[in-house]
């Protein structure tokens, strides 16, 4: 069937094509392009009919492997990565069509966009990577921990102390990291369950200040809230949500200055800007040393810390901001983060509100 010269057969190949997702183009037997569906005409332009592959697509791999199915191999295959329209890689399939004649359509032109796959096991690879080195650091000092008391401080009651104190620390930050992993998990099972239960937002922010009370005074520490006299409800899940009041909050402590002001504010909003409608607002805002703007989009990734020493110091998994970012996508709610250096940040939660004066 030359499809060049039979024009019906080739208008109604084509609106099959066309119906397809995938890039498809239709090459004869030098190469020429006979046909094209309308995704192959978005990806590589326009008037290609008639044109070598070459004007289509000039890439090496992509060519040598037509060349091979043109010598007489029934199919090829290439990965390519182009830069239009948007960077993407594509797993190529070249089949050579089932028949004989050397004129007419004599190969079919695939292109599978593999992106999204890619992405995702480069995260799956990255996560584990991450997930092992954090493992590792409390691993070390428990390791080596246990050697020296086996050791060097065997008759030294005052150094076994010491070493066996550091390794209660370590085991404790190991035990904190997988639960931080299994609640993340967790949440990521249930991300596309909507939350049921009816909370009260006034109660948990309330309930959560007072849990961390003796840190914020042991940090000299001053907290400010102010909270409407009447409840905020909202469908959601109360475990959670004080989840994300309690790491922000905590964050505040940890970031803040000694002897500076944290300040929480909650309240309702007939439109907030970020969810265009009604919301309630949670701010937590402290007076610490800020963060500069480059870092800010990255915070909420798993394991990314500004300042990675300092936040293990303190104890931290660097997973806290990302687990109130999966507890906030669950709630259809956004956290919006502002910062100066030297002067404080501001953690900003929108939570959507069906209607402000009839909780729900
Ligand atoms: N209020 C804040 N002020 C300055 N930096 C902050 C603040 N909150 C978070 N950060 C920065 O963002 C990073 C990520 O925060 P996140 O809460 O995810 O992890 P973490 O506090 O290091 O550990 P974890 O919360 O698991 O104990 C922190 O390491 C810190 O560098
Ligand atoms: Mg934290």
């Amino acid at each position: 069937m030359p499809i060049n010269t039979v024009s019906t057969q080739n208008t109604d190949l084509r609106i099959i094509l066309n119906a397809l997702y995938e890039p498809v183009l239709v090459l004869d037997f030098n190469r020429k392009i006979l046909l094209l569906n309308r995704a192959a005409e978005r990806l590589f332009g326009e008037n290609l009919v008639g044109l070598d592959f070459v004007h289509a697509v000039r890439h090496p791999d992509i060519l040598a492997s037509i060349d091979k199915v043109l010598a007489g191999e029934s199919r090829s295959e290439a990965v390519i990565s182009l830069n239009t329209p948007t960077r993407a890689t594509y797993r190529v399939s070249i089949n050579r069509l089932d028949q004989t004649q050397s004129a007419g359509p004599g190969l079919a032109i695939s292109f599978y966009d593999i992106s999204l796959v890619l992405e995702a096991e480069q995260m799956r690879s990255d996560f584990v990577a991450n997930v092992s080195h954090e493992l590792r650091t409390p691993l070390t000092a428990l390791t080596g921990g246990i050697e020296t008391i086996k050791g060097v401080a065997r008759d030294d009651p005052a150094a076994r102390e010491r070493f066996l104190e550091i390794m209660e620390r370590e085991a404790a930050r190991m035990n904190r990291l997988i639960d931080d992993l299994l609640s993340l998990s967790k949440i990521e099972f249930n991300a596309h369950i909507r939350p049921t239960e009816t909370v009260d937002v006034k109660d948990l922010v309330e309930a959560t200040i007072a849990t961390l009370r003796n840190q914020i005074e042991g940090e000299h520490l001053e907290i400010v809230c102010s909270i409407p006299d009447t409840p905020c409800t909202i469908q959601g899940d109360a475990d959670e949500l004080t989840q994300v009041i309690y790491n922000l909050v905590e964050n505040a402590i940890k970031y803040g200055k000694a002897g500076g002001v944290i300040t929480v504010n909650v309240r309702k909003v007939e439109f907030s800007e970020v969810l265009l409608g009604p919301a309630l607002v949670v701010e937590v805002e402290d007076q610490g040393e800020g963060i500069a703007p480059e870092h800010i989009p990255r915070l909420t990734e798993r394991f990314y810390r500004v300042d990675s020493a300092r936040s293990r110091e303190k104890g931290g998994t660097g997973l806290g901001l990302a687990i109130v970012k999966h507890i906030l996508n669950r709630h259809r709610s956004r956290l919006t983060i502002t910062s100066e250096l030297g002067k404080g940040s501001k953690f900003i939660v929108n939570i959507p509100v069906d209607d402000l004066d009839n909780p729900q």
